[in-house]
This record gives structure tokens, C-alpha cells and sequence, in this order.
């Protein structure tokens, strides 16, 4: 038998600890939530993703009353990104959620995994890493790269 494990590092880093511009990012991210359309889940998440030139991009959750119709903040935040701006790399993402009560997570949230598998696409295609923040009330926790959401993942080199 032969075995390997795979190793992810979290940075956590609680807001006094962030540069001006990632707070910035989270600020956007925050915002967002306060613009999802979550009527049924009450949920409200929103992403805030950052281009190459600095430029900030923000999406939140959008439902539907046919529920798999909806899509989440990140997918919303990095299609819109990709549609208004397809030459400028994405470089880093944060992501902020409300629970049903309204009040941010103390956990920071986690991306499901089509966002994580989309958000590896997005990473190909900047041909850089893209730092992923999650945000919690406590803590924010920073990780590298998409790649480390997503280990053993599907790509277009298997196709
Ligand atoms: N949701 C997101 O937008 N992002 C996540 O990372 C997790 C879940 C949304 C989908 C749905 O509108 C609501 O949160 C409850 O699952």
C-alpha cells in the first residue's frame, strides 16, 4: 500500500491585521450581502472579487423559486467579473455571509463546491493564483490559492 496526504495552510488574520486594500475587499464583500435576493434561505452571502488593475468587482446570491435555478455570491461575482472585464485576471476573492438573523457569520463561510470548481477555472484562466479570504466576525482566514480549496480536482487537462 502506498498513501500521501495533502497539506493546507490557513493564514488567520483577525480586520486590525489587514492591509488598507484587503479591507477594502472585505468591506465590498460585506456591502454585497446587503444586496442579495435570498427570500427563501434568508441567507445572505456576498463576494467581492479584486482585478489585476486593482479594480473591485462584487456579486451576492441570487434565488429562485425553483431553487437549483439560483446561483451563489461567488459564481455571480467571478461570471460578472469575467463578462465585464475577460482581459483583467482575477487575483484574490473575499467572501461575507449573514445568517437568517441578519448578523455576519463569526465563522468565516466556506465556498461550496461548484464555486470551488468554478473558481479553479478562474484561476487557470488569470494564469495566476487567486488568494481566497473568508471572512467571519472573529476571524478572517486567508488561503493561497483555489488549488488548495479543491485538491485532487477535475480540469480541462483530464478532457
Ligand atoms: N450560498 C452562497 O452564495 N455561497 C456559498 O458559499 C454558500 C451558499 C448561497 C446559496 C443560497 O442562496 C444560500 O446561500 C443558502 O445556501
Amino acid at each position: 500500500m502506498k498513501e500521501f496526504s495533502l497539506h493546507v495552510k490557513v493564514v488567520i488574520k483577525t480586520e486590525d491585521e489587514l492591509t488598507p486594500q484587503e479591507m477594502r475587499l472585505l468591506d465590498e464583500a460585506r456591502q454585497a450581502t446587503y444586496r442579495s435576493y435570498a427570500p427563501y434561505s434568508h441567507f445572505s452571502v456576498g463576494a467581492a472579487v479584486e482585478l489585476a488593475d486593482g479594480t473591485i468587482v462584487s456579486g451576492c446570491n441570487q434565488e429562485n423559486a425553483a431553487y437549483p435555478s439560483g446561483l451563489c455570491a461567488e459564481r455571480t461575482a467571478v461570471f460578472y467579473a469575467n463578462s465585464q472585464h475577460p482581459d483583467k485576471p482575477i487575483r484574490r476573492i473575499c467572501i461575507a455571509a449573514r445568517d437568517t438573523k441578519g448578523r455576519f457569520l463569526q465563522r468565516p463561510i466556506s465556498p461550496c463546491g461548484a464555486c470551488r470548481q468554478v473558481l479553479l477555472e478562474a484561476e487557470q484562466r488569470a494564469g495566476n493564483d487567486i488568494e481566497v479570504f473568508l471572512y467571519g466576525t472573529e476571524e478572517t482566514y486567508i488561503i493561497r490559492s483555489i488549488k488548495d480549496l479543491l485538491p485532487l480536482s477535475f480540469d480541462e487537462s483530464f478532457l
